[in-house]
């Protein structure tokens, strides 16, 4: 897998079956985020002749998976889930380290990794197609699933293990084979991955992983023709990219992008619940979740109660190094990232919200290695302003007033990603109407914006997606492609649609 130098070790790509360095031999570093000084590892930093190798490994190992029984793909799937679950402490400290949340949410990634290997690897006996009758006699109709081919798996460091489960697994037991395209700045969890599926047996080629830039890795993955369907989770803006130039070669895409999720917490709401929930879904992995609570939208009759405790809680928050058992917030993943909050904060100041705690990047003693901030609320934010529109991916809150209901679903739908939604009421009716009225991919009552669960579909509407889902059994309408069948057995031509059968 690598070779351990003086300071770290070096880690190679995955490619028909054997770690291989990149043919640029070049290499790049990652590091851990909560103090810079601790080299994780070197890895290859690959170039478009390292994803040729891998395409055309990819594409002949094609021509042998798909026609292995899903059943046995399954077997060996069921074995990774295994393996996944026997070293889950040591991947979720290797994931803390190299991307900074706190140990119990590597963990629940790396179980998220484990519940969708073992939910996908049961459709290895299902993949269910239907069968109807015709409308002609001694004729039969059914549609079965079929694989699409070589996938292209471009996937971001904020669920480093998880979101790679929820493609390349239901990828593989649909019968695709896979080009892994890791995160720069996560790719340590991406080789995890990849060596659970080869020591579960993985053929040659079936699974291929090539570790370096976007430029560079991930647009000759979506130029290529070898490539029939990519997956991608990151930004709006990358993913706008992705999209136009996976389009000449007609790829089935799959896009899973931005979210301004809101939390909508109503004047008969449990208040204690609530603010429990906004804690969580807003700062919970320092809010780099495309989940994540980045608007409450409060009603004005419980708004300064909400906001005194909401804050009071927030300024308790512990931040620090996730790998000590008392952090509850990691730093942010990179110093970019930390300047995007920064920026943000500038911005909110500006626009004329309240700043009602944080605000600042932490610097000193134990933070000075690291890309710490406060976890930061605004309040008296109005919808309209940058804050509460824009996807900021770090620990900041804006906070904004409402007077009724409607008012709280037109601006928690007033924004142009749609990816999840709650609401906190005991108001069943309330709880029914937002459900149908917030036009989400995703929707929580009495709990916060994050939280979902392997078995059903994952993703969002306008700016958040591309109209797939994944996870549950929608994933596989990404990775394969339907095919209806009709058998004749009656001997004779029969015209449908204009030949019709006796009563
Ligand atoms: C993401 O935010 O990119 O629902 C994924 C959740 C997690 C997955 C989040 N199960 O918050």
């Amino acid at each position: 897998m690598g070779s351990a130098t003086a300071n770290a070790t070096t880690y190679h790509n995955f490619i028909d079956g054997a770690w291989v360095p990149s043919v640029s031999g070049a290499v790049f570093e990652n590091r851990n985020p909560a103090n810079t000084d601790d080299l994780v590892g070197v890895f290859q930093k690959s170039t478009a002749d390292d994803v040729a190798r891998a395409l055309d490994a990819a594409r002949s190992a094609y021509e042998r998976w798909r026609l292995v029984p899903a059943p046995k793909r399954a077997e060996l799937l069921f074995r990774a889930a295994q393996l996944i679950a026997e070293r889950k402490e040591a991947l979720a400290r290797d994931m803390t380290r190299e991307m900074g949340k706190v140990l119990d949410e590597t963990r629940g990634d790396v179980q998220e990794a484990i519940d969708m290997t073992f939910f996908m690897a049961g459709e290895g006996r299902r993949q269910y197609g239907q069968t109807v009758p015709s409308e002609l006699r001694d004729k039969f109709a059914m549609s079965m699933r079929q694989p699409v081919g070589v996938s292209a798996i471009i996937t971001p460091w904020n669920f480093p293990m998880a979101i790679p489960s929820w493609k390349i697994i239901p990828a593989l037991v649909c019968g695709n084979t896979v080009v892994f395209k890791p995160a720069t700045l996560t790719p340590l969890s991406a080789l995890n991955f990849v060596r659970i599926l080869e020591d579960a047996g993985i053929p040659p080629g079936v699974v291929n992983l090539v570790t370096g830039g976007g430029a560079d890795v991930g647009n000759a993955l979506l130029v290529s023709d070898a490539v029939r369907v990519v997956s991608f989770t990151g930004s709006t803006e990358v993913g706008r990219t992705v999209s136009s130039q996976a389009a000449p070669s007609f790829k089935k895409v799959h896009l899973e992008m931005g979210g301004k999720n809101v939390i909508i917490v109503m004047d008969d709401a449990n208040l204690d619940l609530a603010v429990e929930g906004c804690l969580w879904g807003g700062f919970g992995t320092t809010g780099q979740r495309c989940t994540a609570a980045s608007r409450v939208v409060v009603h004005e009759k419980v708004y300064r109660s909400f906001l005194d405790q909401f804050v009071g809680r927030a300024k308790g928050l512990r931040v620090g190094d996730g790998l000590d058992p008392r952090t509850q917030m990691g730093p942010s993943v990179s110093q970019g990232q930390l300047d995007t909050v920064m920026k943000y904060v500038e911005i909110g100041k500006k626009e004329g919200a309240t700043l009602a705690c944080g605000g600042h990047a932490l610097t000193a003693g134990a933070y000075a290695k690291g890309y710490f901030h406060e976890p930061t609320i605004f309040s008296d934010v109005s919808a309209s302003m940058r804050i509460a529109q824009e996807e900021i991916f770090g620990p900041v809150v804006s906070v904004i007033p409402c007077r009724s209901f409607d008012e709280a679903i037109a601006v928690g739908n007033g924004v142009q990603y749609g990816l999840s939604a709650s609401i906190y009421t005991q108001d069943i009716n309330r709880a029914f109407t937002a459900m149908r009225d917030m036009y989400t991919g995703i929707f929580y009552v009495n709990a916060p914006t994050i939280g979902a669960e392997v078995h059903l579909p994952f993703g969002g509407t306008k700016a958040t997606g591309n109209g797939h889902r994944e996870a549950g059994i929608a994933a596989l309408d990404v990775f394969s492609e339907w095919k209806s069948i009709y058998v004749d057995f009656s001997g004779r031509l029969q015209r449908a649609q204009i030949d019709t059968a006796e009563l």
